[in-house]
């Protein structure tokens, strides 16, 4: 087997499924670490990694030094050694990849955690995280002439840049992270961007995205918070704040259907995209007793969606079961709310989550 490289370690270590931080660091990192695994078929491997301690080393102690807060903001190796900042406060707990700026988990202080994660996920630097909130950027679903083109944008695979941290004299956390348009964006969307996305974490989880023109053209974008919402039971919640809207129903040839007086229920498989509404949304819960507030600004488009029975078997990173526990209700803006943007504007898209 060919050494692992310093810039291909991540990828090899989740090859071999190994879960969970890679071992320390034992020897300061002058040389190279040497440690096993076995695989799922039982095959043991032995590693020998020249770069990796020194690399890993300097880069979380380049993180901890600028960003961390004691007791309150601590980065470290996630799952597939991705890099993920955990915040653990008497208000809230809550972990975000730098992979995809991906929020993986929000929990209040004694509430269950907010977001759905799934046990299948993936953690790998060329796929996206399964659950939390996947940043959808530059466009969603399949990108229009060219099916090659990652589904739902290239951001959600990008690491992004940590621009700032930060508490308030509440005790909220404040992370803003940035991701700039690269040789890589320019060969899928040829346009200068820059992205900011902030993450507030408190009693609530206040998201905003974003997006600036760099260049000296015009260009078009979508854009999602695709939000996992955890519930108890699928199949006994509904979500309001959508009635006498139109939605296109992508589980029915994209037709355009009217929502009519009616919450949304969850009794099939449901992919919707609701076009021209602004208005927050209540996710209500039975199973777990509670309801979820979503409101949002600067967005024109809400999705629906959860897989059902097919689907989920269908998808690999998604256990077969899953889709009982889950509900995606996502802030947007698509198809005819697209945004376009002149060189130098910025357009600011935000979504409000709390227990309500
Ligand atoms: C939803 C789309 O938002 O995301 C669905 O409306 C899609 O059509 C789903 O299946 C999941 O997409 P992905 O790329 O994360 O599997």
């Amino acid at each position: 087997m060919e050494p692992a490289g310093e810039t291909d370690l991540r990828d090899w270590t989740m090859a071999l499924k190994i879960s969970g931080p890679l071992p320390p660091c034992t020897h300061g990192g002058r040389g190279p670490e040497i440690f096993n695994a076995v695989d799922s078929q039982g095959s043991l491997y032995v590693f020998a990694i020249p770069f990796y301690p020194s690399r890993m080393t300097a880069l979380f102690t380049e993180l901890q030094q600028r960003f961390s807060i004691a007791n309150v903001v601590r980065f470290e190796a996630g799952q597939g050694g991705l890099t993920r900042i955990v915040v653990t406060s008497p208000l809230v707990s809550a972990e975000v990849y730098l992979h995809g700026a991906h929020v993986t988990h929000f929990q209040p202080a004694g509430q269950k955690p907010v977001l759905w994660m799934s046990g299948q996920s993936l953690y790998q630097t060329d796929k996206a995280i399964r659950g939390g909130v996947p940043i959808c950027f530059p466009w969603f679903g399949p990108k229009a002439g060219d099916p090659s083109a990652p589904m739902h944008g290239f951001a959600r695979l990008r690491e992004w840049q940590v621009e700032s941290v930060s508490q308030s004299d509440e005790g909220a956390v404040e992370i803003t992270f940035t991701l700039t348009a690269d040789e890589q964006t320019r060969t899928l969307w040829p346009a200068e961007f820059v992205a900011r996305y902030q993450v507030h974490i408190g009693k609530t989880l206040k998201l905003t995205l974003q997006v600036q023109n760099k260049g000296d053209t015009a260009f078009t974008f979508e854009e999602a918070l695709h939000t996992y919402f955890a519930v108890g039971e699928v199949r006994q919640a509904s979500v309001t704040g959508l009635k006498a809207t139109n939605y296109f129903d992508k589980t029915d040839g994209s037709k355009e259907k009217s929502q009519g007086g009616d919450a949304v229920g969850i009794v099939a498989e449901t992919d919707r995209v609701y076009l021209n509404t602004t208005a927050p949304c209540v996710l209500s819960d039975p199973a777990n007793g509670r309801r979820v507030g979503i409101e949002k600004a600067g967005s024109h488009s809400t999705v629906v969606w959860n897989p059902w029975i097919a689907k989920s078997k269908a998808m690999v990173d998604f256990g077969d079961e899953e889709w009982t526990g889950m509900i995606c209700i996502e802030s947007c803006n698509l198809g005819k709310d697209r945004v376009e943007l002149n060189p130098g504007a910025i357009h600011e898209m935000r979504a409000e989550i709390r227990i309500v």
